[in-house]
């Protein structure tokens, strides 16, 4: 499978059938499947995978059989997929639907799968696609839309007509949680955008949707008993009780639970506003603008303070069914516990060494209420302490190390350091980072307390615009290595079917791919983007950290920039790469010089237009100096081509195009070049 790439470097162009990616030739009866060849383009791959011959034709009436266990969800599921089928074909299916089991799709489940989705749901399913039909097994609600979320992946074309491939799948996820965090406090998204992204996770088989729900600049959850936490701690911008059910029910009814986090002891300034009376010091407070640690925390040493969160996560318990909850427990320097002399007194008197013996006081405790109403307790790796009881479940976000750690001392974890989107790396950077780190340690029975993984998406530079293009579609490749065997490492392979998936995601109203050509059109202030979009395609945002750096950003900056516009790891990244592999490992590749040309040509033409557009678009103009670079660039591939078809370079050459990439390196205009790495392998291989 190695080597398919399907899309062009400027413009992708998709090819659905390339024959260098293709498992065995199918052959059938149906004329309009005559030329079926099975193209893998599946995400995540499926534990096992045997491909027949011959394929099922999608023409006609469609029979759907439920011959054992039926109820609504599976109903929802099985119509919600063949809708999405009709909409990819055009081929508008009459379905009946019935409990006949030699139907064309039979759905076979064996019961509903636990009330609340567990940790232990069995999402296992058996899927087999013959000449004659479709055949889908599950024990499970779960396992079965598991089942038809592969389904819908494996619809093809031939030119001819539409088809699905003979294949035999038997699937399970390889960990038991596999999360998508979403911070929706330091700026709100709005109700359809979690549930698009519930969409486009279950696309992708994920099964957890972390809630970031509270956070120093934002409240954004509803308490009836303290009307008081969002109604002065969110800007009017939080979600109703109704609307946090409604967004529940719809991810149960993608198999999706739904673990919220309240934020506590620090990242707590939004609840002060309405309640200073939490905090370590007298207030009053306001709504956090800036970002980063804040000094305020909540006042472990009162009673009160435990009195009011046993009430409110009371209250929440209510709405969040799920059987786990996250108290954060992260970054909490206790700079205003050491201001407080009644606190200072108070660890005194308790033998309390420092501000970490503190901060476990308040977990132990925290952990005790969150037990009283039925839930285990997750927080971040902050709570790991010698005395914390080990039914916590650790979250790493600083490092692995205390991942294993914690699974070494008895603690179940997720890992969620090598998933931290905002730091604007590439999907193959997050896709080889396992949730069982290399070279650790760990004992086969030690493996099992890890989890799994989470991918974290934090929100100081995200807007609802924004958001869908940072979470996608790099966490699809993430969603892949947390359900498929281990052994699945091919980086070419996954890029050329995330391309595949990008798009179908995008199908299901994510709008990653969108934003970007909408954001250039309001950029410019036209529609004229096509030498703007050459431009982006070789962008991509610079991590949270040096933006925030050097934009100093707070919650009310205006997220209107090039930096916002592009997208993380465009598929220019990927694809540069590989070509210049190709033509490095031999210079006479004419395909792979053909499209360098190509590229390089088209980044020299498109410089002068989108200079000419920066003059009318003061915001555009910031990355004047990138367009500049651009055209350097466009000199410096095509000059490379040359000297690598034989003639030498004049001496010089190289260290003076050398310096010229490494200047494209310093900061500049929030956007970095995606192309650096390989413009600097072909000037390196050229002969002075
Ligand atoms: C975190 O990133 N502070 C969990």
């Amino acid at each position: 499978m190695k080597g398919c790439i399907v899309a062009g470097l400027v413009f992708a162009v998709m090819q659905t059938a390339n024959s260098n990616c293709s498992a065995a030739p199918a052959q059938t009866g149906g004329a309009s499947t005559a030329s079926a060849v099975f193209v893998n383009t599946l995400m995540p791959e499926p534990a096992h995978l045997n491909a027949g011959t011959g394929a099922f034709a999608w023409t006609g009436t469609l029979t759907v059989g439920i011959p054992h266990f039926r109820d609504q969800r599976l109903d929802d599921a099985v119509a919600r997929t063949l809708e999405r089928m009709e909409r990819k074909t055009g081929v508008m299916r009459q379905r009946v639907i019935g409990t006949d089991g030699s139907a064309g799709l039979v759905v076979d489940v064996d019961g509903a799968g636990d009330a609340v989705q567990s940790i232990d749901e069995d999402e296992t399913y058996a899927l087999t696609v013959t000449t004659s039909g479709v055949k889908l097994h599950a024990a499970t609600v779960v396992g079965a839309m598991r089942g038809l979320t592969t389904l819908e992946q494996l619809v093809q074309t031939s030119g001819g007509g539409f088809f699905l491939p003979a294949v035999e799948i038997q699937d399970s996820p390889r960990f038991r949680w596999r999360g998508l965090m979403i911070d929706v406090g330091r700026h709100f998204e709005p109700v359809d955008v979690i549930k698009r992204n519930l969409d486009a996770m279950a696309a992708v088989k994920l099964n957890v949707f972390h809630w970031h729900l509270t956070e120093d600049q934002g409240f954004r959850i509803e308490s009836k008993l303290y009307p008081k936490l969002a109604g002065e701690g969110s800007d009017g911008l939080y979600y109703t009780q109704e609307q946090a059910r409604e967004i529940v029910a719809y991810a149960r009814a993608r198999g999706i639970r739904v673990v919220p986090e309240f934020d506590m002891p620090g990242h707590t300034r939004s609840w002060f506003v309405g309640h200073p009376e939490l905090a370590s010091g007298p207030g009053p407070y306001t709504i956090r603008r800036q970002f980063g640690v804040d000094d305020f925390a909540m006042d472990p040493t009162r009673e009160e303070t435990y009195a009011f969160i046993d009430a409110f996560i009371g209250e929440m318990a209510g709405i969040f069914p799920d059987a786990y909850l996250h108290l954060g427990g992260d970054e909490t320097p206790g700079t205003q516990w050491k201001g407080n002399p009644r606190i200072v007194a108070f660890m005194r008197e308790h033998n309390m060494k420092n501000t970490e013996a503190l901060q476990t006081y308040f977990s132990q405790r925290v952990l005790e209420l969150v037990k009283k109403h039925g839930k285990h307790m997750v927080g971040w790796d902050e709570i790991l302490n010698p005395d914390l009881p080990t039914d916590a479940v650790i979250q790493s976000w600083r490092g692995a190390k205390s991942l294993v750690e914690a699974a070494k001392r008895g603690y179940q974890g997720i890992l969620s350091q090598p998933y931290y989107l905002d730091g604007m790396r590439s999907a193959e950077d997050h896709y080889l980072a396992d949730p069982i780190p290399a070279g650790s340690d760990l004992t086969d029975d030690q493996k099992r307390h890890v989890l799994g993984g989470e991918v974290c998406m934090w929100g100081e530079h995200l807007n609802a615009l924004s958001i869908d293009s940072r979470i996608w579609p790099r966490t699809a490749a993430v969603a892949e290595r947390f359900w498929s065997p281990e052994s699945l490492r091919d980086v070419d392979d996954m890029y050329r079917r995330l391309e595949v998936e990008s798009l179908r995601i995008e199908s299901l109203g994510l709008t990653h791919l969108t934003h970007e050509d909408a954001a250039l059109r309001e950029l410019a202030g036209t529609e004229e983007i096509d030498s703007l979009r050459v431009f982006a395609s070789v962008l991509q945002p610079v991590p949270f950290g040096e933006r925030y750096r050097y934009q100093h950003t707070d919650q009310l900056t205006p997220l209107d920039n090039v930096v916002d516009a592009v997208r993380p790891d465009p598929s220019s990244r990927h694809r540069m790469a590989v070509l210049v592999r190709e033509l490095l490992a031999s210079p006479s590749n004419h395909e792979a010089r053909v499209e360098l040309d190509r590229a390089f040509k088209s980044w020299a033409a498109a410089a002068p237009v989108v200079e000419t557009q920066m003059q009318g678009s003061p915001l555009l103009a910031i990355a004047r100096p990138r367009v500049q670079q651009m055209v350097q660039f466009a000199q410096v591939g095509e000059e490379a081509l040359k000297y690598l078809g034989g003639a030498k370079a004049p001496a010089g050459w190289k260290k003076a195009k050398l310096a010229q990439i490494e200047a494209a390196r310093q900061h500049q205009a929030l956007v970095r070049f995606t192309v650096l790495e390989p413009l600097e392998q072909m000037v390196k291989a050229v002969r002075e």
